[in-house]
Order: C-alpha cells, then structure tokens, then sequence
C-alpha cells in the first residue's frame, strides 16, 4: 500500500490521479497543488506548487515527511528545471518523470533536431538558426510553395511555432517572433497530413507504446481555424494511426530514442510523447514531448485498461521489459471547455453549474483544469476550464455524442467556449 504525489494542477494531472486512485495498491493521492476537482475520495490537495523550482525543496521534505512510494511529475517546466535530478539527489528514486538532460528532448528544438538526425527518425527537414540573417536565409532555403515553419529553440507553452504560408510572411514575422521568443530559431520544412499522438511509458531501457493512438485539436475554433492553444478536445482511438503505424512508430521513433538515451548514460524514465504528422511518405515526427499531452491524457486514461501505479512503480525500477500496455476496446472523447477568450486572456472566477448531473452520465467522467473551490462553491480559475470525457464500447459516433451531451448539463455566468467538431476526423476516414 502506498501514497501517490502528483505534481501538477491540469486536466493531464487530474486524470493520472483519478487513474492512479483505482488502484487498490493505492491508498491516497496527494496533488500539489491540484485543482478544484482534484481533493476527495483518495485524493488530497497539497498547498505546495511543486512546479516551480522554489518549491522543489518543499516537494522532497512531503515526499520524506508523508512517506510517498510514487512520486510522478506531470508537466514539462518542472522536468526542464531539473526536479527529478534535485529528488535523487535527495535520496528519493521513486519519481516517474526524465531527468533533465533527457527532459531536453522537449525544452530543446535544436537538440531534439539533432537526435532525430542522427538516429534516421522521421522528421521535417530543418536549418538551426542563431540569429535573424541565418533565419531569412534559412527560410529562403526551406520554403516551398506551400511554406514554410519558424520555431522557437525553447519551452513556449506551444505558442513558439508558426506555420507560414509563404517565405515573405516567414520573414515579415521573423522580428515579432524573436522579440517574444529569442533569437534562436529552427526553421522546418513545412509538412501536410492528419496529426496523431503516439504514448509511451519508459523505464530508461525500454518502452512500451500504448496500443491506441489519439488526435488532439489544437487550434482554438471548429475546423482548425484560429491561434493554437494547449489543446480544445481529443479522441481515440485516431483512424489515422492502426495498430501497424502505431508498431512502426514503436520501433522507428520511441525504441531508438530510449535506447539512444541509454546509451548517452542518461536513461530515459517518464512518458514519451511523439507528436506525429501522417504524411505522403509515412508517418514523421513533428515534436516530442516528455510528458503525457493533455488533453490527450484524459481520453487515455479512460481506455488504458493496466493498473497504473504498477505501471509506473516498475518504470521507475527498471522491470518494464516484457510487459505490454492494454486498452480497452471502444473509444474515449474528450470535450475541453475553455474559458471565453482563451487562448488570449479571461475573466476568472465565475461559477461552475452542472458539473454532477454530468458526471452522472453512463461512461462520462469531467476533469478539472482551471477550477478552484472557495468555501464549498466551484469557480473558474484558468483558460481551460473542464475536460469532458466519455468513453463507450459502442462505435465511435455514440461516445462523442455522449461527450457532448455531458457538455450541455454544464454552464457557467456568460457560457463557456467549446469546439462542436471533437473527433469530426474520425468520420473522415
Ligand atoms: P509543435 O509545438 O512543434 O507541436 O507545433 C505546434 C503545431 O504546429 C503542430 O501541432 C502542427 O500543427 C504545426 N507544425 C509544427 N511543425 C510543423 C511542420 N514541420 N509542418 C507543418 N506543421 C507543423
Ligand atoms: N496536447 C498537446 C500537448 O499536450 O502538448
């Protein structure tokens, strides 16, 4: 029997813990610092936000004090800082989470290049730029007639990538970008097809890829139009990605990464994220995230059909190998509701409603993201708000229309936004 800490406070944290939690081995799941939908049950917020770097100290002091067995770090920031590091350092091994110079694999576009190049692994070509005259000749190399891509070197939250229709608006942006963002760029070839996100759980030898690939709706309005955002809805399993791409990324992709981190002597233990593009050549690699996505995380954790906190105790020793991840036939569909002007900047504090009725539904679980509670009244505290998730063993089309009969019971003052076409891709194929 043992206590979970889940550092984090998103939809991907909550859904880890409301996983975690069904395990019987599991007897509390301590969140820091969670969310408003996080504490009850097994779950328990902490008032200490393990994200920021000042607090790791706090974290390891929890971590000692409540005799945690399994500590697992949800978002990038604190793995770029080095958390899982400063925690060893400590003496505590049980953290599920890569090591900084592994977690440089998402905080670094131009390190994540190179590794790519040099393992053969399937990307977008791409120019490593330091300063805005190699970035215009760059894109002046790179462009096609269908564009070209600018990227930032570092961690933007996802906002540091601009796919640009033409090499003159890659230039006319190039000083906008680098005054947000810094002087380092990679500018990349631009690539078409469907996008698909594929998951791994690594052990710092070995990775096991879950058997269901999911799509994720970046984009902020119905048919991909508007800025990115972290994320409006996710479903799968993703037609795009069958079980034979899902194999080829497997071994072509999430294989040769850990083994290459192995093999640098700094083992990769944590989630694998590969976002991938299905082009005209085959699947390539559009980034990696060390990290589980979110939204995507929420879906997932309805099918993955494993218990998790065995899962991850064994990642962190070592004995993954031989194991394989189970899913759940049917699929899962995540609806996000976000707060009314995100991705750009919102009005927090509004009440929930409706949330219980909802959760009510046959096969729908809501999960909080950006929700607080003062006294015992929920409020909204952040762009994304609630991630409502069904899941169902009938086809596809049931599940979704489920989600979004869940989305109706909830209502906040001045409605939230949504998007209407989670898993509108699913029916294309
Ligand atoms: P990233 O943060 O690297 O995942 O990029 C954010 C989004 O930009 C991706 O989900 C894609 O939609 C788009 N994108 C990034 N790189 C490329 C590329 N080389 N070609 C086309 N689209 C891209
Ligand atoms: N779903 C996108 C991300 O987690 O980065």
């Amino acid at each position: 029997m043992a206590k979970v800490l889940l550092i984090g406070s998103g939809g991907r944290e909550h859904a880890l813990g409301w996983k975690l939690s069904q395990s019987e081995q599991v007897t509390e799941v301590h969140y820091a610092p969670g969310n408003g939908g996080t504490a009850g049950g097994k779950g328990r917020n902490i008032p200490i936000d393990g994200s920021k770097k000042e607090n790791f100290d706090a974290i390891a002091a929890w971590i000692q004090k409540e005799e945690i067995g399994l500590t697992v770090v949800g978002p990038e920031a604190p793995l770029a800082e080095g958390i899982v590091d400063f925690l060893h350092e400590k003496g505590i091994h049980d953290v599920f989470g890569p090591i900084q110079a592994a977690a440089r694999l998402e905080e670094d576009k131009f390190f994540s290049f190179d590794i790519m190049q040099e393992l053969g692994i399937p990307q977008a070509e791409g120019i490593k730029c330091h300063n805005i005259n190699e970035a215009i000749t760059a894109i002046k190399e790179q462009s096609s007639k269908d564009g070209v891509v600018i990227k930032a070197r570092g961690l933007t939250g996802g906002k540091g990538v601009k796919v640009c229709d033409s090499a003159q608006e890659a230039i006319d942006f190039l000083e906008e970008h680098k005054s947000r963002f810094g002087h380092e760029i990679l500018i990349s070839e631009r690539m078409f097809g469907q996008e698909f996100s594929v998951f791994g759980i690594c052990d710092g030898e070995d990775v096991l890829t879950l058997p269901v690939a999911f799509q994720d709706h970046k984009p902020v309005f119905d048919g991909d139009k508007g800025p990115n955002t972290g994320g409006m809805g996710a479903y799968g399993p993703a037609p795009i990605a069958p079980p034979e791409v899902i194999e080829e990324v497997h071994r072509r992709v999430m294989e040769p990464i850990v083994k290459a981190f192995a093999q640098r002597g700094t083992p990769y233990c944590g989630f694998l994220y590969a976002g991938m593009m299905m082009t005209e050549t085959g699947p390539r690699v559009i980034e990696f995230n060390v990290r589980f996505g979110d939204p995507e995380c929420q879906p997932a954790m309805m099918l993955l059909e494993d218990d998790l906190y065995d899962l991850l105790k064994k990642a962190t020793a070592g004995t993954l190998k031989g194991h394989a991840l189970r899913c759940r036939d049917g699929h899962a569909c995540c609806v996000v509701l976000a707060s009314k002007g995100y991705p750009g900047a919102v009005t927090k504090g509004l009440k929930i409603q409706g949330i219980e009725e909802a959760d009510a539904l046959d096969g729908v679980k809501v999960f909080h993201a950006g929700t607080c509670l003062e006294s015992t009244e929920l409020l909204t505290s952040g762009g994304r708000v609630l991630g409502v998730t069904s899941t169902g063993e009938g086809d596809f089309r049931s599940v979704q229309q489920q989600a979004y009969k869940a989305v109706a019971c909830i209502d906040t003052e001045g409605g939230f936004h949504f998007r209407r076409d989670i898993g509108a891709k699913a029916h294309t194929l």
